[in-house]
């Protein structure tokens, strides 16, 4: 009885019913490292989802998985009204220094950042009118959120929410590493990998975790290398990020859910027209989904 009136009434869970798999701040720390000089980053696919964005007359973005903000300030530089969440405060430490290190560039003052959760999101947010002109979900983070219940409901839970922020005729581009090439074959698919810089990268080792008989989490473990300022030679950081693999077919059909069939979807591999079954698997799949009604 007394613990429980002068216990603090947060018991230090980030979210609830979320596991921050940033929260100990070792991947957000090299997380900058890790993806390569922003702008090198940036340039894989800047034209392809300005002209995008460009097509379907697109001015506010809502970009629901900032992280350190990598895509946020690339758009806050192309003029973008943006708004930013996450649900990691360490991921997000990086979006608000940048925005700081900017504020007297007006754009960036303009910049909004907040914490949010794709779980609580029409909560934590309230959208412009009819919803964002765009909303975007890169850099394979979507799969983070798990499948505790073994339903897939939070996955449609986090889905309507982020679909319900975007206007008629808007557009969510959202994307997942190619799990479908990572199941079959236990490695991730050759070739360039368009987020994340390779020569920094010492080691990612995969473990499944098969579930009656169904693929249940990826987990990567990842030994980055950390040159710090100041150190001679480079270190090594090692974290571990676990992943819902989400196939091609299963994620587009969770899409058509979230926006109550009222949709047009496209798939691109690494930004480019997909073809199923064509030659050179993808590293990624990006599914633009636009709401009709
Ligand atoms: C791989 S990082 C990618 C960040 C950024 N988009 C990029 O490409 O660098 C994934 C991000 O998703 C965020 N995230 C995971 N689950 C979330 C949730 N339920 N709600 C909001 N953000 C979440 C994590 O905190 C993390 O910052």
């Amino acid at each position: 009885m007394v613990d429980s009136v002068y216990r603090t009434r947060s018991l230090g869970v980030a979210a609830e019913g979320l596991p921050d798999q940033y929260a100990d701040g070792k991947a957000a720390r090299v997380w900058h490292y890790y993806i390569g000089d922003k702008r090198s980053r940036t340039d894989e696919y800047r034209s392809w989802i300005l002209s995008l964005l460009q097509s379907h007359n697109c001015r506010n973005v809502l970009d629901v998985a900032c992280g350190t903000g990598v895509d946020s300030e690339m758009l806050v530089e192309e003029g973008y009204s943006v708004v930013s969440v996450d649900a990691s405060d360490k991921m997000l430490k990086y979006a608000l220094k940048t925005r700081w290190n900017r504020r007297k560039e007006p754009a960036f003052d303009k910049w909004v950042i907040e914490e949010g959760n794709w779980l609580t999101l029409e909560r934590d947010l309230s959208p412009p009118g009819a919803g964002f002109d765009a909303v975007i979900c890169l850099g394979n983070s979507f799969a983070h959120l798990p499948d505790f219940k073994g339903d897939q409901s939070d996955q449609r839970l986090a889905l309507r929410n982020i679909a319900g922020m975007v206007r008629p005729g808007g557009i969510l581009i959202i994307d997942h590493r190619n799990y479908d090439y990572i199941l079959s074959t236990g490695c991730a698919p050759q070739g360039k990998n368009i987020y994340y810089k390779s020569d920094l990268t010492q080691d990612i080792s995969t473990s499944v975790l098969w579930v009656n008989n169904k693929p249940h989490m990826v987990t990567l473990d990842y030994t980055v290398q950390d040159p710090a300022p100041g150190q001679a030679t480079p270190e090594l950081s090692k974290f571990r990020l676990s992943y819902y693999p989400h196939r091609l077919e299963s994620f587009a059909a969770l899409l058509h859910e979230a926006f109550g069939g009222r949709c047009e979807h496209t798939v691109y591999g690494d930004f480019k027209p997909y073809q199923p079954g064509q030659e050179n698997a993808p590293c990624y799949f990006i599914h633009v989904t636009k709401r009709t009604a």
